[in-house]
């Protein structure tokens, strides 16, 4: 099985896949207060949400008083997070790029990177250049918050086809996974026997200590990890891996 190189822009699109879904949207205020906890950012401090998505989290950190850039390469999701905000009452600066090409020169006094909009491309170098221009963005000192897929959990758990039912269509999964990370299929079958739909993606896995290693070649050193926004410690048990990370001065 393979991904196409650049999967995430047939992927991430309404009539496949949307991040906001109800359990989404229900989880993103919890998250929040853990994320600005140990942010401990000033009213008015610039935050970056790189991979913003329909902006879940994005409105949150705005309605605690911060001036929030949301970044994201897909524009229906921006167009949401933007209706997000309206609805919300609250301002978001919403910015289209790729991860990979960020050109924001130190602006933020923070930045976060959630569910796991990280570890997307074949090259480990693209990774690199991803971290980089956080790091690059972030003013001397400043922070950054990456949640992503615990690989440790993954390799322990792996399971080669899944599916559930997810209400108004089923969800079936095939994986394959090697030494750098998981390729998945994903298919959406609707209930009322619609067409079905496939859709593949590659997902590198990280650990704690690959983790480091790519932090620290971005010049971005990690401070502290958990295994879950409720603040448990990370282990193989843990199916995300949460990084708080400082830029180096
Ligand atoms: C799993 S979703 C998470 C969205 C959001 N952080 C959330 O928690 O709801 C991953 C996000 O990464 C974005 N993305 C994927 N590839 C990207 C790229 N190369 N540059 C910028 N954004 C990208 C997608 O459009 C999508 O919004």
């Amino acid at each position: 099985m393979k991904a196409p190189r650049e999967w995430h822009k047939i992927f991430f699109k309404n009539s496949f896949y949307n991040p906001a879904s109800p359990a989404a949207l229900e989880n993103a205020p919890r998250e929040a207060r853990f994320i600005l906890k140990q942010l401990k950012l000033k009213k008015g401090a610039a935050l970056l949400d790189l991979c913003c998505g329909p902006g879940r989290h994005a409105v949150e950190f705005a309605g605690r008083g911060l001036a929030v850039t949301g970044c994201d390469f897909s524009a229906p999701y921006l167009a949401e997070a933007g209706q997000r905000a309206k609805n919300k009452k609250v301002r978001l600066r919403l910015v289209r790029g790729d991860m990979r090409r960020l050109k924001f020169k130190e602006e933020f006094d923070a930045a976060v990177n959630l569910f796991t909009s990280f570890g997307y491309f074949h090259k480990f170098s693209d990774d690199i250049l991803t971290l980089k221009g956080v790091a690059r963005a972030l003013k001397p000192g400043g922070l950054f918050m990456i949640d992503i897929i615990h690989g440790d959990f993954v390799r322990a758990n792996f399971r080669r086809r899944d599916w559930c039912d997810m209400g108004d269509h089923f969800h079936l999964e095939e994986n394959s996974m090697d030494a750098d990370g998981t390729v998945s299929a994903w298919t959406r079958i609707a209930r009322n026997g619609g067409r079905a739909l496939t859709r593949t993606f590659f997902t590198r896995l990280y650990n704690k200590t690959r983790l480091t290693a790519a932090l620290h070649k971005a010049g971005l050193e990690p401070l502290k990890f958990w295994g879950g926004f409720s603040g448990v410690p990370l282990s193989v048990k843990t199916a995300r891996l949460i990084c708080l990370a400082r830029k180096r001065s």
